[in-house]
């Protein structure tokens, strides 16, 4: 896991945007993973002052409430078209975003799978982190070699929910989810974290042992995670330092 500590949520939105325009120049018809919650708005701002540099991209995304239509300013669908898909050029037939409106949605989650394995799977996943460690609605307990499926929610997860919704939003308690195992097929991940509030489970993550507890130290095993944090998010890692330097100085053993 390479681990990237920035100044502030600012600068870790410009750092993200960066990984996501490198892997666009390398892949114009990048098979690009999208995630929903505060974290990734400020990357999504960034992203959207190239808009040609989506043209060929592929787009898919990590979950949905269950019975929201992508109508409703309150699903997942809707989000990511809000903050950049209606932004950016982009092609419909490459818009492979999940619906909450389905009658079957363990048709929906097999469809899913189908198709990211049809474009020959995802080759950049964006990822936030839950304060209860969930990545995508991967809640704690959730088998690390899961698939996408439907998925009940936590109580702390609606408890978020809440505080961020608009008054008199139902609550919704189920979603579709990809799995864990989904996720870490994809070729590089790259997490986005910032906030005192995250600080606690990013150590977990990143220092912790692995556990499907703590869903999110599977990034622990994949072979390319990037880990965007800002110093807040960063402030209980025992190894900050040695991070930093590492990063700073990675041109010493030619990665740069
Ligand atoms: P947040 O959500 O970016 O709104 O903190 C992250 C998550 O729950 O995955």
């Amino acid at each position: 896991m390479e681990i990237i500590i920035e100044p502030d949520a600012t600068a870790l939105a410009e750092r993200a945007a960066q990984v996501v325009f490198g892997e666009l120049a390398r892949k114009p018809d990048l098979v690009l993973g999208l995630a929903t919650g505060k974290t990734p708005v400020g990357l999504y701002e960034k992203l959207r002052i190239r808009p040609e540099s989506f043209a060929k991209v592929r787009f898919f995304n990590l979950d949905e409430y269950f019975d929201l239509p992508p109508s409703d300013p309150n699903s997942f669908n809707y989000f990511l078209h809000f903050h950049l898909i209606k932004h950016v050029q982009h092609d419909p037939k490459n818009l492979h975003l999940l619906r909450g409106d389905v009658k079957d949605p363990e048709a929906l989650s097999r469809e899913l799978e189908e198709k990211i394995r049809a474009v020959g799977g995802i080759d950049l996943q964006v990822l936030g982190i839950g304060k209860n460690g969930h990545i995508a609605f991967n809640e704690p307990g959730s088998s690390l070699g899961s698939r996408t499926r439907p998925k009940t929610l936590e109580d702390s997860t609606l408890e978020e929910y809440r505080k961020s919704a608009p008054s008199g939003a139902s609550v919704p308690r189920f979603a579709i989810t990809m799995g864990v195992g989904t996720i870490m097929d994809a070729r590089h991940l790259l997490m986005l974290a910032s906030g005192a509030g995250k600080a606690d489970i990013i150590r977990e993550m990143v220092e912790g042992a692995i556990t499907s507890e703590v869903p999110a130290t599977c990034l622990q095993l994949h072979p390319k995670a990037t880990v965007i944090l800002d110093e807040a998010a960063a402030s209980r890692l025992k190894r900050r330092d040695y991070y930093k330097w590492v990063f700073e100085n990675k041109w010493r053993v030619g990665q740069k």
